[in-house]
């Protein structure tokens, strides 16, 4: 059932008109966007949702900001357990995490299997915004892949990553660091991915530096439909590459999305 669907009765058709169809749920926490106008009615909704939905203990919904090189949106809790500390499984892993703290969205499980598809035997694998681990975690435990090296800046996204990395048993191909993706040189990776996509130009000339000539990098990057070829000339115009795929994986505002384009350096 829809929420649309799911608040019929409890509020009024234009009320109806201004929430969104759905929302996240990052292991039993629901996550809702609820615009200003709809405010008075955001406990009233959550309730609902608590009531309805028994594998859900914690509705939160995200606030307006996204706070500094971390990413973090943070989150309102507006019904159930007083918590956003929550564990999310996701294509066969589970994510210790809490919103609050760290970047975390599921709308990119469908793009972490791509990737996943993409991992040949023996890579060798620089994951250097990881966050909490979703693709990394993933390539150790479901690829043939040799190692797998995961990075954040974050402290607290570190922390648990090294928790994530324990509960996967995941132990023996990764390694895990918390510095800054510049400081990494010449790693030589088959696959880089580069999940920044907000600050992601200015990080071309790390991903190339970082990967072997021949490797695929990952770039992520937010654009329009028309901006797209602009963020490729800036791709062209930081290395020598061949441009292999535009995935589009999401929408983030009115007609923008984030994209992740392949490319392999020459
Ligand atoms: C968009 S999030 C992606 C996280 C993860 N790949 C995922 O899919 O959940 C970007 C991540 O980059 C991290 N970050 C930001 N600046 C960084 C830097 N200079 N070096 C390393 N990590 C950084 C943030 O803390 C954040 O976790």
């Amino acid at each position: 059932m829809n929420l649309k669907e799911l608040m019929k009765g409890e509020l009024n058709e234009n009320e109806i008109l201004l929430l969104k169809r759905s929302f996240d749920q990052i292991g039993t926490i629901a996550q809702l966007e609820i615009p200003k106008e709809l405010e008075s009615k955001e406990k009233l909704i959550a309730e609902k949702i608590l009531k309805t939905y028994k594998n859900i203990s914690t509705v939160v919904k995200k606030e307006d900001i996204t706070l500094g090189e971390y990413r973090i949106r943070p989150v309102k809790i507006l019904a159930g357990k007083d918590t956003t500390i929550t564990i999310h499984k996701e294509n066969g892993i589970f994510m210790n995490l809490d919103l609050n703290k760290v970047f975390f969205t599921p709308r990119l499980s469908g793009e972490r299997l791509r990737v996943l598809a993409l991992i040949k035997k023996n890579d060798f694998v620089a994951d250097l915004f990881c966050g909490v681990g979703p693709y990394s975690i993933l390539i150790v435990k479901f690829s043939k892949a040799k190692k797998v090296l995961a990075n954040d800046l974050n402290p607290d996204a570190y922390k648990y990553l090294l928790d994530n990395v324990k509960k996967n048993k995941v132990i023996d191909k990764i390694e895990c660091f918390n510095k800054d993706a510049r400081d990494f040189h010449k790693l030589n990776a088959d696959k880089v991915i580069m999940n920044i996509p907000k600050f992601s130009e200015s990080f071309l000339k790390m991903a190339f530096d970082n990967c072997r000539i021949g490797g695929r990098v990952f770039y992520y990057c937010f654009a329009k439909e028309d901006e797209l070829k602009d963020r490729v000339k800036e791709i062209k115009q930081a290395g020598n590459c061949r441009i292999l795929k535009k995935t589009k994986c999401g929408d983030i505002g009115p007609s923008t999305y984030r994209w992740c384009i392949d490319f392999k350096k020459l």
